[in-house]
C-alpha cells in the first residue's frame, strides 16, 4: 500500500483547520493552503490555541502541541502541494471553485498523489471528471468538531481505484478515526440522514408543534442525541445547511431535502447560528 507521509489541506475554516490538526496531530507533514497569509496565520494560530486548551487541562504535554504545531505550515500557493502524497479538500460547496483547484493540482501533482474531498453533498465523481485522475479520487468525509468526532466516511466513485481507495481507509484508521465505506451518493449516509431530521425540525417550529427549546430538550432527553436539533443547525452553520440542503433536493427532488421557508428567511438576514452570533439561539 502507497505510504503517505505528507498531507496537503484545503481551506483551513472550521472543518479545513480541524483535518489539517488531526494530521499533524497523527504524525504527518501537514501543509494548509488558504487565499491569503491572514487566514494561514488565524487558521494556524486557532488550531494552536485550540490543542493549548488540552496542555492547559493537562491532557497533552506542552511538547506534544509544540511537535504538532512544528508540523504544519501554511501557504497561499497551490502549487507548493505539488509534492504531497494526498491533498484534502475542505473549502465551501462551490463545485466550481474546487474543480478550478483539482485541475491546477492536477497538472502540477505527481501521478501518486491522492486527491480527496472533504465535501458534504456534492458528489466527488463531479470533481473527479475535472481531473485527468479520476481513479485517484476519494471522499473523506469529517464531521464537526473534527478533533473530536471519531467518524470519517470514506467514498468511492464507479471509478476509484481500489488500491487508492484502501490507502484512504487505512489513512483515516491513522489519524485514530472509525472510517466506513460509502458509495458517491450526494449526502454519502451520514447527511442523508441527517439533513432531512434538521429540515423537519425546522418545519415542526414553523407549524407550531412546540418551541424551539422544547423541540430540542424533547430530542436531546427523549433520544439521546447529544444536541438538540436547532443547537445542531447553529452549530452546521445555517447558510451551510441551506446550501447543502439544496444540493441534496437538486440531486434527489425530494422534498424533505428542499430548505423550509424560515430558513430560507434566516440566511437571507445573515442568521447563520454560532459564527454569526444568531441563528435559531443568540450567542452574541
Ligand atoms: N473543537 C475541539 N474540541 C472540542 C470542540 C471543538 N469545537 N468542542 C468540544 N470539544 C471537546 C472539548 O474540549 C471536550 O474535550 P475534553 O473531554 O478533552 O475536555 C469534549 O470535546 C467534550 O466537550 P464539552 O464537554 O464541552 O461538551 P459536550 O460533551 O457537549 O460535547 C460535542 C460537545 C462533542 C460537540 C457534542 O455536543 C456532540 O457530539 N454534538 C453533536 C455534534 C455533531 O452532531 N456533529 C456533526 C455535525 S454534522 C457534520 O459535521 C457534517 C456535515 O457535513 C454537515
Amino acid at each position: 500500500m502507497a505510504e503517505i507521509k505528507r498531507v496537503g489541506v484545503l481551506g483551513c475554516g472550521l472543518m479545513g483547520s480541524g483535518i489539517a490538526q488531526v494530521c499533524a496531530a497523527a504524525g504527518y507533514d501537514t501543509l494548509v493552503r488558504e487565499v491569503s497569509d491572514e487566514l494561514c496565520e488565524r487558521g494556524i494560530g486557532g488550531i494552536s490555541k485550540q490543542l493549548g486548551k488540552s496542555v492547559e487541562k493537562g491532557k497533552m504535554a506542552a511538547e506534544d502541541r509544540d511537535a504538532i504545531v512544528g508540523r504544519l505550515r501554511g501557504t497561499t500557493k497551490l502549487e507548493d502541494l505539488a509534492d504531497c502524497d494526498i491533498i484534502i479538500e475542505a473549502v465551501v460547496e462551490d463545485l466550481a471553485m474546487k474543480n478550478e483547484m483539482w485541475r491546477t493540482l492536477d497538472a502540477v501533482c505527481g501521478p501518486d498523489t491522492i486527491f480527496a474531498s472533504n465535501t458534504s453533498s456534492l458528489t466527488i465523481a463531479d470533481m473527479a471528471a475535472a481531473t485527468k485522475r479520476p481513479e485517484r479520487m476519494v471522499g473523506l468525509h469529517f464531521f464537526n468538531p473534527v478533533p473530536v468526532m471519531k467518524l470519517v466516511e470514506v467514498v468511492k466513485t464507479i471509478a476509484t481505484d481500489a488500491q487508492v481507495f484502501d490507502t484512504a481507509f487505512e489513512f483515516a484508521r491513522s489519524l485514530g478515526k472509525e472510517p466506513i465505506v460509502c458509495k458517491d451518493n450526494s449526502g454519502f449516509v451520514v447527511n442523508l440522514l441527517l439533513v432531512p431530521y434538521m429540515m423537519d425540525a425546522i418545519r415542526c417550529l414553523e407549524q407550531g408543534v412546540a418551541t424551539t427549546e422544547d423541540i430540542d430538550k424533547g430530542m436531546r432527553l427523549g433520544t439521546g442525541y447529544p444536541m438538540g436539533p436547532f443547537v445542531l443547525c447553529d452549530f452546521v452553520g445555517l447558510d451551510t445547511l441551506d446550501k447543502i440542503g439544496g444540493i441534496m433536493f437538486d440531486e434527489y427532488k425530494e422534498k424533505r431535502y428542499a430548505s423550509p421557508p424560515l430558513l430560507k428567511r434566516m440566511v437571507s438576514l445573515g442568521y447563520y447560528g454560532r459564527k454569526s452570533g444568531k441563528g435559531f439561539y443568540d450567542y452574541s
